[in-house]
């Protein structure tokens, strides 16, 4: 990884960056779940203030993959212009990802949920009663929204589930993701002018162009120009090695050689998914690194029960499933953990 950035030498007091070491990143991990080192020369550019209520909370279990990280790091130092489009099937880690990486440069993030209501003006602002303390009566003030705060304070504005939002609605972001001032006609004409540490990324099950997996009700195609001002992260459920460490963070209770089964059942299930038509699959519930980590931290919980991990597999998994897949999900459990899984 080699992303040094210059944003120090923009506008701002120099008082206002720091400069991170990759100290700050205490798990990364090789994709065959080494662990990575940072080369001791590796910098890169965070706020210094780390106490803004907006920064995110750290994680200090939170394991990152080497390439993900270096491509949200790459992003955040050298925007170049352009928006994050950030893609994956549920739970296979982007928000959390972006939001540790975000708490580790002391970066401010502003982040929503979008949905198919969603309005641009819900970014932009609008008029509204407000009453400040000491005030007899409201006035009619325009109130900023997530966008014009964002842009001015330079934070990371997170927009999730983005292509649930009609294509249209999306595109009014266009002008700002090429750095160009938010308009603000309604409140007299308002230029808000992005600061240089501005960035927005959005994620999504959908690249974009429309849900291929039928899985994910509500998915809008989106406007290929808008489409063009991103660019593409496509993520995946993490490799066996990666899912070990972050269980071994998260149930460091649990035997390392249990740990790794369920990590194997994890892969297993992903290989019996039926969204993965090409291996013919007959499991119909995505087994995410969500419900992996549900399973391993839940378990603990049940001390009075025979087999924990199958009731807690039960809670997170198992009942989602139809009888047959149940059936089925089961006996390769039964394969993975042998016969103590009968318990
Ligand atoms: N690398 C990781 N280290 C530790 N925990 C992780 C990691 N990746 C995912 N998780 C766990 O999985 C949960 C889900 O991750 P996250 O919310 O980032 O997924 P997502 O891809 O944004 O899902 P969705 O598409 O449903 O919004 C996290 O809250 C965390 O508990
Ligand atoms: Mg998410």
């Amino acid at each position: 990884m080699n992303t040094t950035n210059n944003a120090s030498t923009n506008t701002d007091p120099k008082s206002f960056y720091t400069e991170v070491t990759g100290a700050q990143f205490e798990n990364v991990l090789n994709e065959d779940g080494t662990t990575y080192h940072f080369h001791p020369a590796w910098r890169c550019t965070g706020f210094a203030d780390a106490n803004h209520p907006r920064i995110p909370k750290r994680d200090a279990n939170y394991v990152f993959e080497k390439g993900l990280l270096q491509d949200l790091l790459i992003f955040l130092m050298y925007p170049q212009g352009t928006a994050l489009w950030v893609t994956g099937p549920t739970g296979c880690g982007k928000t959390s990802a972006i939001m540790q990486v975000a708490s580790r440069l002391n970066w401010p993030v502003v982040d929503l949920t979008l949905n198919n209501r969603f309005e641009f003006t819900d970014l932009r602002g609008q008029w509204g009663l407000t009453q400040e303390e000491g005030q007899t009566s409201p006035t009619m003030k325009y109130i900023h929204n997530a966008l014009p705060l964002a842009m001015r304070n330079g934070w990371i504005l997170i927009l999730n589930e983005a292509d649930l939002a009609s294509p249209g609605e999306l595109s009014a972001l266009n002008d700002v993701i090429e750095g160009r001032s938010l308009l603000i006609a309604e409140h007299r004409g308002e230029a808000i002018k992005p600061h240089p540490m501005f960035r927005l990324i959005v994620t999504a099950n959908s690249a974009g162009s429309g849900d291929q997996t039928g899985l994910y009700q509500g998915v809008q195609e989106q406007n290929v120009a808008a489409m063009d001002r991103y660019r593409m992260l496509k993520v995946r459920y993490p490799s066996q090695g990666v899912e070990e460490g972050i269980l071994q963070n998260v149930a460091p209770n649990i035997d390392a050689t249990l740990r790794a089964k369920m990590c194997q059942f994890a892969q297993e299930m992903r290989l019996s998914f039926i969204g993965d038509k090409a291996m013919g699959g007959t499991i119909s519930v995505p087994f995410s690194t969500r419900t992996l980590v549900n399973w391993a931290s839940t378990a603990q919980f049940y001390t009075s029960e025979k087999n924990a991990l199958r009731k807690s597999l039960q809670l997170f998994f198992l009942n989602k499933l139809s009888v047959e897949e149940a059936e089925a999900a089961d006996s390769i459990a039964l394969t993975i953990f042998g016969e103590c899984w009968k318990d």
